[in-house]
């Protein structure tokens, strides 16, 4: 390829991927499977590579993150980011266009009603962010920071596939577009999930998750958090229009994310009846708001009625309320997670609120108790907010009795009584004691069993809380040295399923090297790293003896892994359990047929698998479908080759398959194709 070839088809590749990002991110339209999707930006990546003169800052290869931020660099806004002036009820929104009305004049009903043109929009719950375009590219995107300057988070705004790189149609020259970046419901959902699964703190809200990713340093990182942004405001010299909602739809023929549910409304009723909806409408939304914002519509009133010096006159942001009580805080505990992590927690004197009775609310940590002063006996502000559990926002001092003693935090272990540590920078105590720490030695071995793991399920957790009482397991390499006429003497144990329990055991001796290596517990190693790592140091005698610098060259392992890894094998108490799990059978390599890298038998053919099966579980299955250079999908489509289909496939799945004239096999079937 020439030069000037390469040019011409890295320019062609580039608009061709946004559009599809465009058409899959803002229009929620894709026209492409991600597979080929996949292919256009590979093939983008490496003539970026071969010719490192045609790349530009705004290409979509940015997308998908790598550039590091060591220090956000602050810059002064060249408009104040400032903020919105808040209404909580009825009253403060008559004030409100009273005062609008009063600005501009408009106190009698003259030659119109008098009534006011409103935009109505969501309020978004995330973190705001101005974004410059000259020239229709994006040259620089900003954080709030104090309202006068932010920090310059450009190279993280570009992972978010929603902020066009280059716009379309006709835009002004220079303008910055205002918008909040945020995390949706889904997504924030399944990597607390992943989280929790591998022991990392869970994130409290949405809204920290979005912000705490935004100011990630590197890029790649981001890009994996998969935020998304609704803008809402622009600024510049030269607009096409004289009121915001005309400008905001031109905003979307450029290309921006543009919410659909705002509303342009005729006077204040109108505006009272969009909050009413929405009061109660915003729970079925994928992301969370936390109130509706009003804006005058008319660029000439907006302009009439100005400033203050914190916020517009213009708008107003109306705030949901979050269903508030108050009650008695009866004692503080502490919990011990399964990380060693401490949570206290607020026992409460019952109370009804949101259609539950509330019992318990998180206090997060050390610090959150000393910034709200809580103590023992205190009355208490509940709030069911964005968040599952409640959490207390305040203390009502008026009811405080006199020499009530300051809530000294723990410093101990309330489990083993172990001394706690806090590292710099974590929000949290921790038990240091992690072989001996009940709570955290139960959690391991619960951990080591599941499902993803070992899966022994015939082992439960009570039997894993039974078997440690009595002193049989101490650590997971201990259950292969369970006899049965140990266990018989336990509680509700039969004989059938003491016999289950030790066929259970030894039947996780033939489960796969990367689940062997997700269930020992390394922090930070989920199912999906631990399997990238199987695959390419394909034996835990490799992995032991790698340098960070090789576990770096590993897909998905970065710094705080690697670090992870490294510590995890150079505790003798761990050395010992492995050397224990060795001797008593587990995989610690690559299967024959793993190292061989499986077959391509299923070369190009995708699967989806539905209903129980006889001969091997679901997550087998899937498993001998990748290493035969199959695909897995969860949804049945064109593209779908086979139905896997085991007993009570779902009647939907199974009416689909039949209209798009998917094939349906049996597991026998299957096992026949990959022999
Ligand atoms: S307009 C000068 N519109 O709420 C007007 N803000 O305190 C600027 N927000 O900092 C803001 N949704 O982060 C506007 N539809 C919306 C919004 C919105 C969320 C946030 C924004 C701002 C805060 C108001």
């Amino acid at each position: 390829m020439t030069p000037n070839e390469a040019n011409h088809k890295i320019d062609q590749l580039s608009s061709e991927i946004e559009q599809h990002n465009y058409n899959y991110y803002v229009l929620d339209k894709p026209t492409i499977s991600d597979f080929d999707f996949d292919k256009l930006l590979e093939q983008l990546i490496s003539l970026e590579k071969k010719f490192p003169e045609f790349f530009s800052p705004n290409s979509p290869s940015q997308r998908v993150g790598g550039g590091i931020t060591k220090n956000f660099k602050s810059v002064k806004h060249q408009y104040a980011m400032l903020s919105l002036s808040n209404s909580y009820n009825q009253e403060d929104l008559l004030d409100f266009d009273r005062r609008v009305r009063e600005g501009l004049g408009i106190t009698s009903v003259g030659q119109f009603d008098g009534a006011i043109d409103y935009v109505c929009e969501l309020k978004f719950d995330g973190l705001s962010i101005s974004l410059i375009y000259e020239d229709g590219k994006l040259t620089q995107a900003i954080t709030r920071g104090d309202g006068v300057q932010g920090d310059d988070v450009t190279t993280n705004a570009k992972t978010i596939k929603s902020i066009p790189l280059h716009l379309k149609g006709k835009y002004p020259d220079k303008f910055e577009i205002r918008g909040e970046v945020y995390m949706p419901r889904p997504v924030f959902d399944s990597l607390n999930k992943e989280r929790e699964e591998i022991g990392d703190a869970l994130m409290a809200n949405p809204r920290n998750a979005a912000s705490g990713s935004m100011k990630m340093q590197d890029s790649a990182q981001v890009a994996k958090r998969k935020l998304d942004c609704f803008l809402y405001y622009v600024l510049g010299e030269k607009l096409p229009h004289q009121s915001h909602i005309e400008n905001m739809h031109a905003a979307k023929t450029w290309g921006f994310k543009i919410s659909e549910d705002a509303k342009l409304c005729h006077g204040i009723d109108d505006v009272l009846d969009f909050i009413n909806y929405w009061d109660k409408k915003r729970f079925d939304l994928p992301y969370d708001i936390d109130g509706i914002v009003i804006k005058v519509n008319d660029y000439n009133q907006q302009q009439n009625l100005g400033f203050t010096a914190k916020s517009p006159r213009w708008a107003i942001a109306y705030k949901f309320k979050a269903e508030q009580v108050s009650t008695e805080l009866l004692e503080i505990t502490y919990q011990v997670g399964r990380t060693g992590a401490i949570t206290p927690v607020a026992n409460l004197k019952p109370v009804a609120l949101g259609g539950t009775t509330v019992k318990r609310a998180s206090l997060h940590n050390a610090d959150i108790i000393e910034k709200l002063d809580v103590r023992v006996g205190d009355y208490v502000f509940v709030e069911k907010g964005g968040e599952i559990i409640p959490k207390i926002i305040g203390v009502d001092l008026s009811k405080r009795k006199a020499h009530t003693p300051p809530t000294k935090y723990i410093t101990h272990c309330p489990e083993c009584h172990t001394e706690l540590k806090r590292d710099e920078g974590e929000a949290n105590h921790f038990c240091p004691n992690e072989n001996e720490c009940p709570p955290q030695v139960i959690g391991r071995i619960e951990h080591f069993v599941s499902r993803k793991a070992m899966n022994i399920d015939s082992l439960g957790g009570e039997t894993i809380v039974q078997l440690f009482n009595a002193g049989l397991v101490k650590t997971i390499a201990d259950l292969y040295d369970l006899k049965k006429e140990q266990i018989l003497p336990l509680e509700r144990m039969a004989e059938k399923s003491a016999n289950n329990l030790i066929d259970g055991i030894e039947a996780s001796k033939s489960v796969t090297f990367e689940r062997v290596l997700y269930a020992i517990g390394i922090r930070h190693v989920g199912e999906t790293t631990a399997k990238k790592i199987a695959k390419k140091v394909k034996s835990l005698n490799v992995l032991m003896h790698s340098t960070k610098e090789e576990l770096l060259e590993i897909d998905e392992v970065g710094e705080i892994i690697a670090i992870s890894i490294a510590d995890f094998f150079s505790n003798e108490k761990n050395k010992e359990i492995i050397r224990k799990l060795k001797h008593a059978g587990l995989q610690f390599e690559l299967s024959e047929e793993q190292q061989q890298g499986g077959s391509e038998k299923l070369k190009d053919l995708t699967f989806v698998i539905s209903g129980v099966f006889a001969k091997h579980s679901r997550d087998d299955y899937k498993e001998m479908i990748e290493l035969n250079g199959g695909k897995n999908s969860s949804s049945i489509s064109k593209k779908t080759s086979y139905i896997l289909a085991g007993d009570n496939m779902g009647p939907e799945k199974l009416k689909k398959a039949e209209s798009l004239a998917v094939p349906i096999i049996d597991e026998d079937t299957f096992l026949k194709m990959i022999k």
